[in-house]
């Protein structure tokens, strides 16, 4: 409950539900805490109108300076000769609940994007190949000196891009099926390190290990893991300068059960803005890039229970860390 005294609130109470704290709200001044003051004149409005609101939206500044989505319920108390005395009600702190929802709208929209790419690659695949092999052979037959020659050779290595995206968008869509075996985690970080040597070797940049002895067997799909962190190398690869390091860590946490695999690299970083935007379908800033390596990473981790993120300096280097759950349970029952 809040009462709002004046534009003062002087009381709020316990939080539950969503309802707001008290500690958070109370002596604060209405007009201060409301982020826009287009809010609280609608909010006053409304209220002195029709006597009360309710689920009003409003963005509210805590004592700590962040920001929540708040719903008030109100009503105003009017003296007999129509002065307000008070305005009483809820504010209800929708800041998680927004979270949650903007959470399942991603995940919807992978989804989709999933359904989408299982339909299209197939289709596409076909006349892709297609026009691959006739611009092959129409350059077959001519001279590299002629003009068309360089035409020719345009249009297979964009057909060649187009189906670099395509397998991608199979990979992506065939996440769901998920064959589960036992495997030591850092034997796949080895497989992979060993599929991506050549390239780092070739930029010249230091690809380096420190593995964990202590980790136990744990129930994955080895290639989609496997996959996983080819992209991370990959993308690490891409990020870092001639000279520059990578290192991969893998450690386990018995408590928490979590076996953590860590990627770090010194490469160029990521700035706030892009960390927001990397895990979204087609967001690159690679020339040549599909920007669908790391929403798949992220789509099979979470798929195996786990969570991915990353923590990044602009100009000093960049940190993914994967951690999934062993699962006991699939472990057991193996066992028996
Ligand atoms: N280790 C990294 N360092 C800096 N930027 C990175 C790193 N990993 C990913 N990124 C950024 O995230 C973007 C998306 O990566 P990804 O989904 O793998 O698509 P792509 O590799 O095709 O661009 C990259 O274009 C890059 O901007
Ligand atoms: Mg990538």
């Amino acid at each position: 409950m809040l009462l709002v005294h004046g534009g003062d609130i002087v009381d709020s109470g316990p939080r539950e539900g969503g309802m707001v704290w008290r500690e958070e709200m109370i002596g604060l001044d209405i007009e201060e805490i409301c982020v826009n003051p287009d809010d609280r004149y609608r909010f006053e409005q409304e209220i002195e109108e029709k006597g009360s609101v309710r689920d009003f939206e409003v963005k509210f500044r805590r004592k700590d300076g962040t920001q929540m989505d708040c719903l008030l319920t109100a009503t105003l108390r009017r003296a007999n000769h129509g002065s307000i005395i008070e305005k009483q009600g809820f504010i209800r702190d929708m800041t998680d609940i927004k979270r949650l929802e903007a959470q399942l709208r991603q995940v919807q929209k992978m989804e989709a994007v999933g359904r989408i790419a299982a339909g299209v690659a197939h289709e596409i695949n076909n006349p892709l190949t297609t026009i691959l092999t006739t611009a092959m052979l129409m350059q077959e037959d001519i001279d590299p000196d002629d003009p068309n020659f360089q035409e020719l050779e345009t249009i297979s290595s964009e057909t060649l891009r187009c189906r670099k995206i395509v397998t991608s968008l199979l990979d992506f869509a065939r996440q769901t099926e998920s064959d589960r075996e036992e495997h030591h985690i850092n034997d796949i970080v080895i497989a992979s390190m060993h599929l991506t040597q050549k390239k780092a070797e070739f930029k010249d940049i230091a690809v380096t290990h420190d593995l964990s002895e202590d980790i136990p067997i744990i129930g994955v799909n080895k290639n989609q893991i496997l996959q996983c962190l080819i992209n991370l190398a990959l993308n690490a690869i891409e990020a870092t300068d001639p000279g520059g390091r990578i290192i991969v860590t893998t450690r386990f946490f018995p408590v928490d059960e979590v076996i953590e695999i860590a990627m770090s690299d010194t490469g160029k970083g990521i700035t706030k803005d892009e960390t927001d935007k990397i895990f979204e379908p087609f967001f690159t800033t690679q020339k040549g890039g599909t920007g669908l390596g790391l929403p798949i990473t992220r789509g099979i981790i979470e798929q195996h229970g786990g969570t991915i993120d990353v923590k990044s300096k602009l100009g000093q280097g960049t940190t993914f860390t994967i951690r999934l759950p062993i699962n006991k349970r699939h472990n057991d029952t193996k066992d028996e």
